[in-house]
């Protein structure tokens, strides 16, 4: 379906080159002076440069055109070439009611055919999740979502972190408290253990001890490190006790994601990607782009274009160990191996920007990914505390995720806890109002900057926040059943027949904020299609948070329930659940779950 804008342009297009200009000049676009029309058209003054016109002829002659079209309620040439446009009520509610009748509200899918790996999770085995893992789980869930709609075959990989220097410190603490195990023998050559030696929670004491110690401890860092080339290099025992580790610790983190409402299509780690190193390697050495510098093996990645440093992409350090970039070049020969995508999107700290770049330029110098494939590093900014410091715990240690979790939901009980309701429902809901606050604080932030985690502000049933959006859509839930009818069911659009939308929507004094409900609703496809394009989420949370206020300002000025015109309330109904409905798709698409009532 159309969007409102192709709608209207379309008629500016054939108005120009009805008067003999150009079509490109007839674009629509929303109104920035809201104040005096909903549309406009800045085309004449484009034309004007071309045509050697005066803009405002031009507009005046296109005006001319279109005058009559009874689709405009009200359209104007101002100065200086402005075409300033207002759909009639009945166009708008036609549409409106359109949208009702079709899949996504009539969004039109860009990309079906095409592949997306999305890359956000990142998180490291044995490590519990901390504040710096939400970020890349919230915007890549969401991404993945909104591309998902947008047509395309989408992977989610969790890019797992576990091969890397925490495991070789819980086996080097392991083997220093029970040298006995198994695991740590060389010469045994029997079974190992079924289940693993110790669980999520000894880990949990295990790597921030190790972790604290080797800081301290040279001996012990190196027995760590020694620990991750013996791993790497196949010994048996350590295998063993690894995949062990690996296999509690992926239950625990898909909780942990759960509990997120994130979910991932691949469960890869970083060891994954291992046995393709040194093949991809020997590849890049044979096509030459490979040289020793200090003893490492590197990729020249400089461009001439360049203004900021470029040092080398680093392939294998100088004691012959492959590190960081290695692993995710060969991740991307495994990527391009399995899926072909069109695009891999990484959500990661923007703080990894650097080394992406080496990455990405390194894989096209290598041909590892075609040249058309689109790679994307989407850096996420950090999280800081209310006052803009880096997030801690009261007593300064790192803040974990569940404690988080559990301090927004707390926060969000105690402000329901005057319901009517259990206290275990109060307690139910909370979790999700609070996990909604977390989500939609994080996503209505433009996933580059920075922002400050204010949890009484997230937590608010006022202003741009999840509970707010939430707390509409209970709203219109309860207005609907109370008028005998249930949000999501049926078609939507039936009230609307040609000769109901005349009967209401040409006659009938409108009042401003039926029409500017109608009208917020019309941006929907435009909302998504740019958060699609733009991997921009934010863009769905402004949509979503000025449709619900228009429909606030709807409810206060209108009675809906008590309203004696049969006709009309139900013309009303089906406009307040077309925008539950779309509100409730975006939510879905920001991957936020909406509570039955608060
Ligand atoms: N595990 C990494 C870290 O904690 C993040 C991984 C991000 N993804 C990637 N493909 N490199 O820094």
């Amino acid at each position: 379906m159309k969007t409102i804008l192709e709608n209207i342009s379309e008629k500016l297009k054939k108005a120009f080159v009805e008067c003999g200009y150009d079509e490109k000049y007839g674009i629509a676009v929303i109104s920035n002076r809201p104040d005096l029309c909903q549309f406009q058209c800045n085309g004449a003054m484009a034309a004007a440069k071309q045509y050697k016109k005066a803009p405002i002829a031009i507009a005046q002659e296109v005006w001319d055109k279109i005058k009559d079209d009874p689709y405009f309620k009200q359209i104007d040439a101002a100065a200086p070439g402005f075409l300033n446009m207002s759909v009639s009520d009945k166009a708008l509610a036609g549409y409106v009611a359109m949208m009702g009748s079709e899949k996504d509200f009539g969004f039109e899918p860009g990309n079906t055919g095409k592949t997306v790996v999305i890359d956000y999770g990142g998180a490291n085995v044995a490590k519990p999740l901390h504040v710096g893992h939400l970020r890349p789980a919230i915007i890549g869930e969401s991404l993945k979502r909104i591309f998902a709609t947008d047509g395309f075959k989408t992977i989610g990989d969790a890019h797992l972190g576990d091969w890397g220097l925490p495991i070789g410190l819980i086996i080097t603490e392991m083997t220093r408290r029970n040298p006995e195990l198994p695991y740590f023998d060389p010469d045994y050559t029997g079974e190992y253990p079924a289940e693993c030696p110790v669980s999520i929670s000894d880990l949990e004491e295990i790597y921030p001890f190790a972790s604290a110690r080797s800081k301290e401890d040279d001996e012990y860092r190196q027995a760590a490190k020694q620990a991750v080339v013996d791993l790497q290099s196949g010994r048996r025992g350590y295998i063993a006790l690894w995949k062990q580790i690996m296999e509690i610790s992926k239950i625990d983190l898909k909780k942990n994601y759960d509990g997120l409402n994130v979910s991932f299509e691949l469960w890869n780690g970083e060891s994954d990607a291992d046995p393709l190193i040194m093949p991809m390697i020997e590849d890049m050495k044979s096509k030459g782009i490979t040289r020793i510098s200090e003893g490492a093996l590197v990729v020249d990645v400089k461009e001439e274009s360049d203004n900021k440093e470029m040092p080398p992409c680093i392939l294998l350090k100088s004691d012959g160990a492959a590190i960081y970039a290695s692993t995710d070049l060969a991740t991307l020969v495994q990527r391009e191996r399995d899926f072909h995508p069109d695009k891999i999107v990484y959500v990661v700290d923007k703080r990894q920007g650097l080394h992406f770049e080496q990455v990405f330029r390194t894989a096209r110098k290598a041909g590892i990914v075609r040249p058309e494939t689109d790679l994307i590093f989407l850096g996420n900014g950090t999280i800081n505390d209310k006052f803009g410091h880096p997030f801690k715990t009261r007593d300064g240690g790192v803040m974990r995720l569940e404690m988080l979790m559990k301090d927004v939901a707390d926060k969000v009980y105690e402000k329901m806890s005057d319901r009517e309701m259990d206290k275990d429902e109060i307690l139910k809901i909370s979790k999700m109002v609070g996990l909604a606050a977390v989500k939609y604080g994080d996503l209505s932030n433009q996933a580059t900057k920075d922002y400050n985690f204010d949890i009484d502000r997230f937590s608010s049933f006022e202003g741009n926040t999840g509970p707010y959006i939430l707390y509409t859509m209970v709203r219109i839930r309860s207005i609907v059943e109370k008028c005998g009818q249930k949000v999501g069911a049926g078609s939507l659009s039936e009230a609307f027949s040609e000769d109901s939308l005349n009967a209401l929507y040409s006659g009938r004094d409108v009042s401003d904020s039926e029409r500017e409900l109608m009208l917020g609703l019309t941006g929907f496809s435009q909302a998504l299609r740019l958060a699609s394009d733009e991997l921009a989420p934010h863009k769905l949370c402004t949509f979503i948070y000025e449709l619900s206020n228009r429909f606030n300002s709807f409810y206060h000025e209108n009675k809906i329930i008590s309203e004696e015109n049969v006709s009309l309330k139900k013309a009303w109904i089906n406009l307040i659940l077309l925008t539950y409905g779309v509100l409730d798709k975006v939510m879905e698409l920001l991957a936020i779950t909406v509570p039955e009532k608060m």
